[in-house]
């Protein structure tokens, strides 16, 4: 079996913040909470946590994140910018971006962005992201990934059936996860790169190649109410903007998007 170590994630990787600094645990809680626990000491930005397995992986809205071990990538980085602190959308756009290009750089597999934070395959979810700020004086941010890397279609509990995917069903075969994590890191070091240089447009062009939803009639969950209406794309903060059936355009900063007609 491949050895997913520091040292082999290490040799090949081509970075230079993300990643300098590189944990690898057999289990953990949450790699969410390990990154905001380093968080704090001198020097954290890039540190990479990843974990084999976790028995408290965290989803968006307080959902559990499933995983098996040594069959996924479970990862969060640190990352610094006051000023991302204030786009946080626009992060988790850009690493979902990162995240598919890895993939499809890995795997020749289709990637789509479903947003704000999934990527999918044939419609159906192979990776999610949760981004994370808290109210620190250094201002760090936490990004975690998930990639159902090696899963086989049995191991998915049955509330995920037809809804959640890993990269070896869909191209049948395994894929190896230290080549995978490289290429993580690796776009999301550029994808930070050009974001702390305001250097947002690239982002948007590869958003929109990329999207599952870009042009199509969507239906959102919101908190407290649901909006359909066809997706035109999103706005320079990464806020989904929707054009409703009633012809008004909708700025939506957070949401579900329930169904979506994928790629
Ligand atoms: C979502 O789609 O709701 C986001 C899922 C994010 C899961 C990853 S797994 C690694 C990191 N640690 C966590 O507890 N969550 C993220």
């Amino acid at each position: 079996m491949e050895e997913f170590s520091k040292d082999t994630i290490k040799s090949g990787l081509e970075t230079q913040i993300v990643g300098q600094k590189i944990y690898v645990y057999n289990k953990t809680a949450s790699t969410n909470d390990v990154a905001w626990s380093l968080a704090e000491k001198h020097n954290s930005e890039g540190v990479v946590v990843l974990t084999e397995g976790q028995t408290k992986g965290r989803g968006r809205l307080g959902r559990e994140w499933f995983s098996l071990p040594q069959k996924c990538v479970l990862g969060s980085i640190i990352l610094k910018s006051n000023m991302l602190s204030e786009k946080l959308n626009l992060l988790t756009i850009g690493t979902s971006v990162a995240v598919s290009k890895a993939i499809r750089n890995t795997t020749f597999l289709p990637a789509y962005i479903k947003w704000p934070n999934d990527v999918v395959i044939r419609g159906k979810k192979v990776c999610g992201i949760l981004t994370e700020k808290r109210k620190t004086k250094t201002g760090f941010i936490v990004v975690g990934f998930g990639i159902n890397v090696n899963l086989d279609a049995e191991d998915f509990p049955r509330d995920l059936c037809g809804k959640a995917t890993s990269l070896k069903i869909e191209c049948a075969k395994k894929t190896s996860r230290v080549e995978l994590v490289q290429k993580v890191l690796f776009e999301i070091e550029k994808m930070y790169l050009y974001l702390r240089k305001g250097e947002g447009s690239q982002l948007f062009d590869e958003w929109k190649e990329m999207s599952s939803i870009m042009g199509e009639q969507v239906r959102v969950i919101l908190p407290n109410e649901v909006a359909e209406g066809q997706a035109l794309g999103i706005d320079p903060d990464g806020a989904l903007i929707l054009r409703l059936d009633s012809g008004i355009s909708r700025r939506i900063t957070e949401g579900t998007i329930e169904y979506a007609y994928c790629n």
